[in-house]
Formats: structure tokens, C-alpha cells, sequence
């Protein structure tokens, strides 16, 4: 039996052409550290991490948000990057607002701050996981800081409306931070157009790098605002003990991780070499005719599809509840009897579960990407069908 993977959301597989090859490389052919040696595999690390930075400036539009290489910070994840981000800038009395479809990266920090005196508002989204702007901007208060977002809900692909709430917080002269762990390498993503202070990514979904990647982009003076989370040797200015001032030292504490860096350059340079939205159309065309399927077993009563029923304003994400079953148990039978990889659960989103009306049972939830094919879909449609009659 063959694995038909269709949990793309929680780690992409498989990675990017060369990405496998490119870690391989870096650990029998180069191995060394960057900002500590004065020698000539030092050097070409120094410059694989260089580039990196300047390719992920590329594709997050960077250049016009007047953010370089500098401004792009290594960290394991996307939830070290919330947590430095969340973290380094709130204080006591301060207060952000967060939508209702956040992932547990964004609420656990948030919901630890709340001891010291952080408060964070929730902006009610709809059943399908969209958000009104005007909402948002309407529970905007004096002491309010920033807003910290998701920009597609990792739990029904439902897109939140970034560049709006960009000019909101423009216009309040509040931070905008964006989580883009579910849409990077797949949406266009401008920081400029989208207005947005930092914006936090993960290597390894959408991006098809290596697991243990990801960072932030960060402006400048956002940068000079925050309180390092991580401290400790950089390889710069070593004569002293106090924190480099900066970028990307400030943040970028220990050796980083040079071999996922070097596998995340090769499929960034994999991706870079797409033609721009064809990586979204093929992965709204999978999730159509998903959805088609998914409507046919929905009007014989069968399941709900949970979110929005069409592709507009969406991710290849699709979460369905069985009528009759337990989404337990229809996940393991795929698994099982298909070999179909899904993932089951409230996929660390309690808050959005809550706001799709999925609290406490959850959904089976089908993740879509770049390289599964229309075969995979009809394979699991047709899995879907014959386990829930
Ligand atoms: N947050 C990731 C997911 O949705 C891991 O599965």
C-alpha cells in the first residue's frame, strides 16, 4: 500500500528538489561554524547563510519594507520566532489583540503574560474562520500594542485579511506581527504591501525545507523596541558581556542550525524558481475537487465540511466532521486500511475549534500540497465515501 501523505499542514513532505542533498553537502563537504572561524569552509558557510537571508527577503518582498539580510533572524520555528517577538515586546499593561482562529504558538505565550499583567483580546471570527477588520479596529484600546495574527487557520485554510488589518494598526500606530506558518512559500506574502512590523515563518511546511528552520523578518525600529528572549555568544564584539545591539546578533544566540539553513537554501531556491501563483493554483485545484467530493458525501448526510466551502480566500486546508463516526476513528481506518496520513484532533488550535463550532471533538483534517497529485485526492474521496456509509 502506498502512503498517500494529505497532512501537508503540519510538516511538508516531500521537501523541494536538492533540499535532502543540500543538508547532506553542508555536513560531509563544508560542516563548519559561521561568525567564528577565520578560514575558508568558515567563509562559505558565512556566505550559504548570507544568501539565505537575501532569498528570504526576496520572497517576503523585504527590499521595499526596508528590510536586508540583517533583518532576517534564524530561530528553530515559527513558535521560538512568536515567542521572541511576543516576549521580547510586551510589558506589563500592555495589551494586544489576537483573532479568534490563533494557534497555541501565539495563545500559550500570550495566556503565560497574562500573569505579569498582559492582556490580549480575542477578535470573534465567523463560523467559516473569517474576520471583519472593522471589528477588529473597533476593540482597538489606549494601551493597545499590536496586533498578533495567524494568516490562514491551520485548521480550515481559511486566509484572515493581513494587509487590512495592516492599515489598521498604520493608522493606530500599533505593531502588526504576522504568523505566517501555514502560508508562507504558497500566498504572496509583501511585507510592505501587508504593512506588517515582523513577519514569523516556519522552514518546513510550505517553505519544503528541513524541520528546525524558520525565523522572522523584523523592522529596524521594531527591532530596537524588544527585549532579547535568547542571549549568549554570537562571535561578535567578544571582548564583551553585554548583548550585541545589532541585527541579526541580537537575536541570533549559539550556533545555528547550520545543516537544516543549508537544505532550507536549496528548496528556497527550488521555490524562488517557480512561476509566481503556480504553487497556489495547483494546490486550490487539489482542494476543489476535494471539496467537490466532500459536498456529495455532505449532502447524503455523511459529514460537514467545516469553513468555507469554496476556494476563494482560502489555503489547501479542509477539516470535515463525520455525521456518525468519530473523527478518531475515521483518521486511524484511513490511516490503516488506505494508508492515508491525516491529522485528527484540535491540531493545537482550541480557540478556532471554538470559533468553527468543533470544541471539544475536533476534525479530521486534510492538508494539501505542491507535490500530491489529483490521484490522491480521488484516492481519499473515495476512501472518505466508502468508510462513512
Ligand atoms: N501546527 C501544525 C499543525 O497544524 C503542526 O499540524
Amino acid at each position: 500500500m502506498q502512503r498517500v501523505y494529505l497532512d501537508q499542514a503540519a510538516t511538508s513532505f516531500p521537501k523541494a528538489p536538492g533540499t535532502a542533498d543540500a543538508v547532506y553537502r553542508y555536513m560531509t563537504g563544508c560542516g563548519c561554524n559561521v561568525s567564528r572561524g577565520s578560514y575558508a569552509g568558515a567563509y562559505s558557510a558565512e556566505e550559504l547563510v548570507y544568501d539565505t537571508r537575501m532569498q528570504l527577503c526576496r520572497l517576503f518582498g523585504a527590499e521595499k519594507a526596508a528590510v536586508d539580510p540583517k533583518n532576517v533572524i534564524f530561530t528553530k520555528n515559527v513558535t521560538e520566532s512568536l515567542n521572541i517577538l511576543i516576549k521580547g515586546l510586551l510589558r506589563p499593561g500592555d495589551h494586544v489583540l489576537v483573532s479568534s482562529m490563533e494557534h497555541n504558538a501565539v495563545m500559550r505565550p500570550l495566556v503565560q503574560l497574562e500573569k505579569q499583567g498582559i492582556r490580549f483580546t480575542r477578535v470573534p471570527c465567523a463560523e467559516d474562520g473569517s474576520m471583519d477588520p472593522a471589528d477588529a479596529e473597533s476593540r482597538i484600546e489606549k494601551v493597545t500594542k499590536a496586533v498578533i495574527m495567524l494568516h490562514a487557520s491551520n485548521v480550515c485554510g481559511t486566509v484572515l485579511p493581513a494587509a487590512e488589518i495592516g492599515n489598521v494598526c498604520r493608522a493606530h500606530g500599533i505593531r502588526f506581527i504576522l504568523d505566517t506558518a501555514q502560508t508562507a512559500g504558497v500566498l504572496p506574502i509583501d511585507m510592505e504591501k501587508i504593512g506588517a512590523d515582523a513577519i514569523a515563518f516556519t522552514g518546513h511546511k510550505g517553505l519544503l525545507g528541513p524541520q528546525g528552520t524558520g525565523g522572522f523578518l523584523i523592522r529596524e525600529d521594531l527591532a530596537a523596541e524588544l527585549e532579547p528572549l535568547i542571549t549568549g555568544g554570537t562571535g561578535s564584539i567578544s571582548h564583551t558581556e553585554e548583548v550585541p545591539d545589532f541585527l541579526p546578533d541580537r537575536f541570533e544566540a549559539g550556533t545555528l542550525n547550520l545543516p537544516g539553513i543549508a537544505g532550507l537554501n536549496a528548496s528556497l531556491n527550488w521555490l524562488l524558481s517557480q512561476t509566481e501563483g503556480s504553487i497556489l493554483a495547483h494546490e486550490l485545484m487539489l482542494t476543489e475537487r476535494f471539496l467537490r467530493g466532500m459536498e456529495e458525501a455532505e449532502e447524503a448526510g455523511l459529514l460537514r465540511i467545516v469553513g468555507k466551502h469554496g476556494t476563494e480566500g482560502r489555503t489547501g486546508v479542509v477539516s470535515i466532521v463525520p455525521t456518525q463516526t468519530d473523527p478518531a476513528e475515521l483518521a486511524y481506518k484511513l490511516d490503516e486500511e488506505y494508508g492515508i496520513a491525516t491529522r485528527v484532533g484540535l491540531h493545537c488550535a482550541p480557540s478556532a475549534h471554538r470559533t468553527l463550532g468543533t470544541w471539544p471533538g475536533g476534525t479530521v483534517r486534510f492538508s494539501f500540497g505542491v507535490f500530491n497529485t489529483e490521484r490522491e485526492i480521488d484516492e481519499a474521496v473515495e476512501a472518505i465515501k466508502r468508510m462513512l456509509v
